[in-house]
């Protein structure tokens, strides 16, 4: 598990290289299966969630190689379709493999990705998308079980613009006879990197970052090398834990265009911000501004998992400010953990008030996911005294080296794991 031990009050300064996104490359390398050849992944990043999954590529046959921030996968291999029962249920992310197998092997057995900390995260939109490209589903309590004779290409009209459902049709359709439109298709940038990935691997495929998607699959595929894209998330956890510190931050390889949202909040609460073609620079104010309201949304509405992150900052601003998560139905518990820092937050299921304080105080807290630990470690950052924020492992999901970064920033902060 381990644990981040930091001392707060330290102004950050300096600058930041922004890893590829986390939610770009789990969807590939579930996609590096369809070509049964070599994909080179550059800008991956190294954090536990790839490992899982490369983890699980190989129990598939597929062989894979890390040098540095470069992955290389070749799926030539691949002999099974099991994904293993721990991998499935420790990975939400190993539902992205259902599509690709049951197109590769026409018929697939997984297990069900549990729950997490922000709720049910049902996988009915995945089912009922594979249904209408003619899969056989049978639910088991503790399995899905899709078989399919041939997948026909159709219109698919999503209910919910979900992103995994997104992807996972994606997968899907590249096996289909035939053309399918997935219509209501979520607009993520990481659907986009996605498609420009399956177009590299010889898929015919158009329309990702609209809400229609067109694809065909063809049968002669090719070796692929992609560039991740930057991680919007990171970068975004980078500025707020600069703001949070009334520093000032330059951030390297990040594309500033997928994060519109959130840089008008972080200037509405005060920050100067200054966009270059692959970087950000902000300059936090003496003191946060407060927001009246908001709202979480599908993008490229406020992207619910920077919810967490700017409410430690918001707990730390001059006034009230209230958000709405409209994405998840229990994505408020970092609030309980803030409080312990002598936050003032009040959250209900979907709604949650923030009073801002003059000094959050350092405490041991716990890290309920990726993203509320993330929120935690900031509010250390602030915090008179020292945080420590136990389960780090869920930090290390989506966060490569974020104590080298930030203390390359000027934190004083250190991971410490299970042993000492
Ligand atoms: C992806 O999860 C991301 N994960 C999440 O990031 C992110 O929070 C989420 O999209 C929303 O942007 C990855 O990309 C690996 P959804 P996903 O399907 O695909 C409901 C992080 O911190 N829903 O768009 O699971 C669901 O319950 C993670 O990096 C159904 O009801 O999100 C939720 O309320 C956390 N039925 C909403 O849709 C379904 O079949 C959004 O889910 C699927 C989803």
């Amino acid at each position: 598990m381990g644990r981040y031990i930091i001392k707060g009050g330290k102004r950050l300064k300096g600058e930041v290289m922004v890893n590829g996104s986390k939610n770009a490359v789990l969807p590939i390398l579930s996609a590096s299966l369809i070509n049964g050849k070599e994909s080179v992944l550059t800008n991956c990043p190294d954090i536990t969630d790839v490992s899982f999954t490369c983890e699980i590529l190989k129990a598939l046959g597929c062989s894979v190689k890390r040098e540095g921030k470069i992955l290389t996968i070749n799926s030539c291999g691949i002999n099974n379709a099991s994904v293993p029962k721990d991998m499935a249920e420790k990975m939400r992310s190993s539902i992205l493999f259902l599509g690709v197998l049951l197109g590769k092997f026409g018929s697939v057995s997984i297990n069900k990705p549990g729950g997490c900390a922000i709720g049910k995260r049902p996988v009915d939109i995945h089912l009922d998308a594979l249904k209408a490209l003619g899969a056989n589903i049978v639910e088991t309590d503790t399995t899905i079980e899709c078989t399919a004779e041939n997948l026909l290409g159709t219109d698919i009209y999503l209910p919910f613009a979900s992103v995994g459902a997104t992807e996972n049709t994606m997968l899907a359709a590249v096996f289909a006879k035939g053309q399918t439109t997935i219509h209501n298709a979520a607009k993520e940038p990481e659907i986009w990197a996605l498609q420009e990935y399956m177009k590299s691997i010889g898929v015919t495929v158009e329309g990702a970052g609209t809400p229609t998607i067109f694809i065909s699959g063809c049968g002669k595929y090719k070796d692929a090398e992609v560039d991740i894209i930057s991680d919007r998330i990171e970068a975004g956890t980078y500025l707020t834990a600069a703001a949070i510190t009334k520093g000032e931050i330059f951030l390297k390889n990040v594309s500033w265009i997928y994060m519109c949202k959130t840089l008008e909040i972080m200037s509405e609460c005060g920050c100067e911000i200054k966009v270059k073609k692959d970087s950000i620079y902000l300059k936090a104010p003496k003191k946060i501004k407060p927001l009246n309201l908001i709202r979480t949304g599908v993008y490229p509405n406020f992207a619910t998992d920077m919810q967490p992150i700017l409410m430690s900052l918001l707990t730390t601003s001059s006034g009230t400010s209230i958000i709405i998560e409209q994405m998840f139905e229990n994505r408020f518990s970092h609030a309980d953990e803030l409080n312990k820092m002598g936050a003032k937050v009040s959250a209900q299921t979907r709604v949650a008030i923030i009073d801002g304080v003059k000094q959050l105080k350092g405490a041991e807290v716990n890290a309920t996911d990726l993203r509320a630990g993330a929120a935690l470690i900031l509010a250390g950052l602030n915090a008179k005294g020292t945080t420590i924020v136990n389960n780090a492992n869920f930090v290390k999901r989506g966060y490569d080296n974020i104590e080298k970064n930030l203390h390359g920033l000027g934190a004083e902060i250190k991971f410490c794991d299970g042993e000492n």
